[in-house]
């Protein structure tokens, strides 16, 4: 377990997926994810195994908080896309579990990640892509430390419409760790 201060990570296991799938089948979870279509519990499943081959560094971790004697699953989050030589990765975020959204979960697993990226796995530079149409995205990771970097001009297409796609990051000189 990696652990925060309300929050903490495990490795997802097998039994996880029934959970994503809901998650992932709910439209408002969906609408700013790169998932556009309805998913399968056997498209997660192939999915999950393909992951098992993938680099322990690209694990995804799920987000639990605790509640009663145990802990709930509220989210998962990961590293992807890591270039070992330039020391830099991209991470990703999904509170799946709609009651928990505003409460600083998000920006609690967003600081815990950077912390692990920063002082586990060595990175130098961790970016991310958002949705120009997720503010509560966007704020969620200025609050965590990011910084805005660019715009892809209309990379994503949502709704019978295009959006521009932002990209932010934090380098490690410039990231101060959270105190608890
Ligand atoms: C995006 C997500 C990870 C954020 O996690 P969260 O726990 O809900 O976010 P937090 O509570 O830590 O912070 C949310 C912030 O956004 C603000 N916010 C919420 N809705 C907003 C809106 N429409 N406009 C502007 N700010 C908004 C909140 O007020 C809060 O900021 P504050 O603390 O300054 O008041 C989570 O909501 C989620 O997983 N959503 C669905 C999937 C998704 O969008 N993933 C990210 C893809 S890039």
């Amino acid at each position: 377990m990696i652990y925060g201060e309300r929050i903490r990570f495990r490795h997802i296991e097998r039994s996880d997926l029934p959970t994503f799938v809901r998650w992932f089948n709910d439209p408002e979870v969906r609408e700013n994810l790169s998932v556009y279509l309805p998913m399968s519990l056997v498209s997660e499943e192939r999915w999950f195994e393909n992951r098992s081959q993938s680099h322990p560094d690209e694990q995804i971790f799920g987000i639990e908080v605790p509640e009663g004697d145990g802990w709930t699953l509220i989210g998962n989050c990961s590293f992807f896309g890591f270039d070992r030589r330039v020391r830099s990765a991209e991470i990703g975020i999904v509170i799946g579990e709609k009651p928990y959204w505003n409460q600083g979960y998000g920006t609690e697993a967003m600081q815990l990640l950077l912390k692990h990226g920063f002082e586990t796995l060595n990175l130098n530079r961790i970016q991310l892509l958002v949705y120009e149409t997720n503010p509560r995205a966007i704020r969620t990771y200025e609050k965590a430390g990011f910084v805005y970097e660019g715009r892809m001009r209309q990379a994503q297409y949502k709704n019978g419409a295009y959006l521009d796609v932002l990209i932010m990051s934090v380098l490690r000189p410039e990231w101060n760790e959270p105190q608890a």
